[in-house]
């Protein structure tokens, strides 16, 4: 049989392990009510099976946490900077690494630098933390990702492209001077995980050369985008992930990244661009909100553990294990007839709470109820990805209503076994066939930015 026909079995051992509490529930009852049936506000201790996000929850490898030891904390010149900057130019290509302490102060900063009061921010869908930082800067983000990403349904194979009609039409409308540059992720997180494929990201680097607009790149989960890429895209099977990603970088001008996922560390970001102009305004507001140019925001250990993250990250056997594992969770819950995201993601599985919960209006918040009541079958923690995360029309202040409405089961990079993902789906099988007595919640306390992650609510 050949090689990537057999089991995606992961390619390493366990050699330590972390406890985690079983919890009765009545312990989850009270834990969750504590919290305000928002999962953020659990205390991780709490926790049975967390799948509240695959941010900053990768268990690091031994090459990984011997490079903690090589951390040369001096405040300037850091050797272990100078490591991450090879890194990112060997297995990346950008010219010039900026660090940042995570993916949203790469995205503070060059929002600052690229957008006017006034500008038109287009994306494929829209990142919470990524709209934010633009809209912050006074720009408007607008979607141009294709149809077939706010459907659920649709298997399209990379439901992350650009609409090349609506991106023309929005550069047409508002003339090219008002694009601050377009924003292209990959993948793309809430359309539930995925990717755009390299024919479309080479139409877009056209369309927009021929008006000198600029990419910037989320490359928060580049690797498994690649991955999906080699697997789908005709032309791209015998290349390498590694290739993949280098070529994905090369069609952009610059990328901002959450080094918390793909690239295997606890905390760690950055800004990375081509430009020198740009690179140097970055170092200067660098050194306002983050720190010296050598670190800004991490420490020198954690710098080296990027470093080497960087390069496992765009390994073969890594990403298809790490697709695989997701997949096998996918697969079961589709055997089980759960409602989920077609087709499976890469870095996790999306519940569809509008079809699991169709008695519930959108303004009950029918993907946060799910949530909480997964938590309080099992202790495993999911995360709402639906009209809370959406946040409020700012003009308007009225609740956005996105045409997806899911619960993001996340899974961590290395982290836990098919067994977990065996108990995953059994208790959502459990929840869901009860979903019936699942009532809705509303907003007892609301903060005005980034909604989802401090809301408190009550059981209507
Ligand atoms: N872009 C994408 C696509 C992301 O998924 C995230 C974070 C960010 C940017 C921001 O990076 O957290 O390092 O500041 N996503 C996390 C998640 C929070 O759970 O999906 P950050």
């Amino acid at each position: 049989m050949k090689r990537d026909k057999r089991s995606w079995a992961e390619p390493y051992k366990i050699k330590m392990i972390e406890p985690v509490k079983m919890t009765t529930p009545a312990e989850r009852k009270k834990a969750l009510h504590e919290a305000g049936y928002n999962t953020f506000l659990l205390r991780s201790e709490d926790v049975y099976i967390d799948l509240l996000t695959d941010s900053g929850t990768s268990a690091m490898s031994d090459r990984q946490w011997a490079g903690l030891m090589l951390g040369d904390e001096s405040y300037a010149g850091s050797a272990n900077f100078y490591h991450l900057e090879e890194a990112v130019r060997d297995c990346y290509g950008y010219s010039f690494l900026v660090p940042t302490h995570q993916g949203r102060a790469a995205e503070h900063i060059i929002s600052q630098i690229l957008i006017k009061k006034g500008d038109f921010v287009p994306g494929n869908m829209y990142f919470t933390t990524t709209k934010l930082h633009q809209e912050l800067a006074g720009g408007t983000f607008v979607d141009v990702i294709i149809d077939e990403a706010h459907d659920p349904e649709s298997d399209h194979p990379f439901k992350a492209n650009i609409d090349l009609d609506k991106l023309e039409q929005l550069i047409n409308e508002k003339g090219a001077g008002r694009i601050a540059y377009v924003s292209v992720a990959t993948t793309v997180n809430m359309a539930g995980g995925q990717p755009l494929s390299m024919e479309n990201l080479k139409a877009v680097r056209q369309l927009t050369a021929k008006h000198g607009i600029k990419i910037i790149h989320d490359m928060t989960r580049v690797a498994e985008n690649a991955y999906l890429i080699k697997e789908r895209e005709p032309g791209y099977e015998d290349k390498s992930v590694a290739d993949i990603v280098k070529e994905i970088c090369s069609l952009t001008d610059g990328a901002t990244m959450s080094a918390k996922k793909d690239a295997l560390v606890n905390i760690g970001g950055f800004l990375a661009v081509n430009d020198e102009e740009i690179y140097n305004k970055a170092c200067n507001l660098l050194v306002i909100f983050e720190g010296l140019h050598t670190y800004g925001g991490m420490a020198g250990r954690d710098m080296e553990a990027l470093a080497i993250g960087i390069r496992e990250s765009i390994e073969y056997d890594h990403i298809r294990a790490r697709v695989g594992q997701v997949r096998y969770l996918g697969k079961k819950l589709m055997g089980m007839g759960i409602p989920i995201v077609k087709p499976i993601g890469t870095h996790g599985i999306f519940l569809n709470a509008r079809e699991i919960l169709p008695h519930l209006r959108q303004e009950l918040l029918p993907a946060q109820s799910l949530a909480a009541a997964l938590y309080l079958d099992s202790g495993v923690r999911a995360m709402e990805r639906g009209v809370v995360s959406s946040g409020r029309n700012p003009e308007t202040g009225d609740h956005n209503y996105p045409a997806l409405e899911l619960v993001r089961l996340t899974i961590p990079r290395r982290v836990y076994t098919q067994a977990h993902m065996d108990v995953v789906a059994e208790s959502v099988e459990a929840v869901c066939a009860e979903a019936g007595s699942i009532t809705g919640l509303r907003f007892i306390y609301e903060p005005e930015y980034l909604r989802f992650f401090q809301s408190r609510f009550e059981v209507i």
